[in-house]
Parts: C-alpha cells; sequence; structure tokens
C-alpha cells in the first residue's frame, strides 16, 4: 500500500541538502541496525552533489560503512573518469572522503560501447547481489532521484522507450534529444524501493514540480509522476525556489 506523498519544503538549498542527509543517515542507520546492511542507489547531475560533499564532510566517522552498499539509478554511456560520468561526480564529492570499501561499490559498467550490454551487466550485478528469484525485483532501502525541467528522472525522459519497460530491472533508454543511450533503472526497480527521496531545487524546476505534484497532465509527459513505491515511501525535498510554483496547500 502506497504511503501518502511526504512533500519537505525547505527554504535555501543548503536547507534542503541538510535535511536530505540527514534522511540518508537516518535510514542508513536504522536499515543496518534492522537489517544489517543498507543499499542505496545514488542520483546524478548537480544537484545530489552537494548532498554527498555533506553527508561526507559531516557523518564520515559515524555511519557504519562497511554496511552500507553504493549503486547508481542511472548513468551516462560514458567511462568512469568522463566529465559527465554520475560515478565521477560522487566519486569526487563522497565516496572518496570516507571508509567505504570498494567492495561496496558497483557502478555501472557505463565504458562498455555496447550499451544494452552494460546495461544486462548492470542487471546481473543487482539480481547477484540481492538474490533475486525470476520475475523479482530488488528492493533498495533508498533511491536518491533528481527532476530535470522536462520531468525526466534517473534517465527515463518523456516519450522514451524505457518507460514501458515492466520486467527488466536495467535498460539501455535511446534519449532523441540527447541523441545518447543513457543506462538506467526501470520504473519497476524504483517503485520497489522502501523509500525514494526526490532533491529539486531552483526556479527552474519550479513549473515541472507544479505539473507533476499537482497537475493532471498524463504521466507519461511527467516520467517523475510514475515514480510511486507500492510499499514504501515517497519524499519529496523541495527548496522556497523549486516549491515556488506550487499551491500553498501543497
Ligand atoms: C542524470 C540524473 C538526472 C538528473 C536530472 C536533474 O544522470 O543527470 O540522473 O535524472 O537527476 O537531470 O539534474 P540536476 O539535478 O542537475 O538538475
Amino acid at each position: 500500500m502506497s504511503a501518502p506523498v511526504e512533500l519537505r519544503r525547505l527554504t535555501t538549498p543548503q536547507d534542503l541538502f541538510q535535511a536530505a542527509a540527514e534522511e540518508v543517515i537516518r535510514d542508513a542507520t536504522n536499515a543496518v541496525a534492522q537489517r544489517g546492511r543498507f543499499t542505496i542507489a545514488l542520483s546524478g547531475g548537480s544537484t545530489p552533489k552537494n548532498l554527498y560533499t555533506l553527508i561526507a564532510a559531516n557523518a564520515s566517522a559515524n555511519l557504519p560503512w562497511d554496511r552500507m552498499f553504493f549503486f547508481w539509478g542511472d548513468e551516462r554511456h560514458v567511462s568512469p573518469d568522463d566529465p559527465d560520468s554520475n560515478y565521477r561526480m560522487a566519486k569526487e564529492s563522497f565516496l572518496s572522503k570516507v571508509a567505504i570499501p570498494a567492495g561496496n561499490i558497483f557502478p555501472v559498467p557505463a565504458e562498455n560501447p555496447d550499451a544494452p550490454a552494460a546495461a544486462e551487466a548492470y542487471e546481473q550485478t543487482l539480481r547477484r547481489f540481492f538474490a533475486l528469484a525470476p520475475g523479482e525485483f530488488p528492493r533498495f532501502d533508498l533511491i536518491l532521484l533528481g527532476m530535470g525541467p522536462d520531468g525526466h528522472t534517473a534517465s527515463l525522459f518523456p516519450e522514451t522507450a524505457a518507460l514501458q519497460e515492466k520486467s527488466r530491472l536495467v535498460v539501455a533508454n535511446w534519449v532523441e534529444k540527447l541523441q545518447t543511450s543513457r543506462i538506467t533503472f526501470t520504473l519497476p526497480v524504483l517503485n520497489a524501493a522502501r523509500c525514494v527521496a526526490f532533491l529539486v531545487s531552483g526556479t527552474d524546476k519550479a513549473a515541472v514540480l507544479h505539473e507533476v505534484l499537482e497537475g493532471n497532465a498524463p504521466a507519461e509527459k511527467y516520467p517523475s509522476k510514475l515514480v510511486r513505491p507500492s510499499d514504501g515511501r515517497l519524499i519529496w525535498f523541495v527548496d522556497r525556489a523549486a516549491a515556488s510554483g506550487l499551491s500553498a496547500a501543497a
């Protein structure tokens, strides 16, 4: 049963990152205490970089890093040392600064020139790590997501094939407007999570945030609308600028 959507309205971007960092730390602590490990899928883009920096600076001492396992909800089809790599951004801002065993970090093999093969390999990584039965989806403790001005999330862009995927865990998704493939979790993986947290900051997201949270356009037009964990929490961390298009009641 879907929990009610949690809208966390923060004032400044820094307040947003602070609130999100507290949520990550709380979820990690609880997951390790209750289940012995914490599984998280990181988001790419620019917004989460400040969150990662904050966590690395404030939490490095008191988290059970050896019981925390890091994945990516999507990746650009580039090598891990490419400036556009989501892995590189997370490694530089966060993972290289805390005591996470290398074996706890699972980058997407996006250096493979064959994007579908890279997606398939990552899917097998998930199947092995979560010991999934056929037809089963991994249940991440936390999936961090951003949202583009077009309403995309992860690499699930409007009018792209990946939106229709119901059985695969990870696919290569051709994005016409970017003229590139992206490697992305599918919606069933996002919606199997214990908790999904969107981080949305800035006035350039105000119009699309209104559409996603309050509009009645078809969900496929704004793929972030399709993210709704079937048995988990959905939290929107938004700052005042991003929330400026929302009704007061939202
Ligand atoms: C990526 C992300 C993507 C991102 C949004 C928002 O690989 O770029 O996964 O979905 O979250 O595009 O990006 P910003 O946070 O940079 O606005």
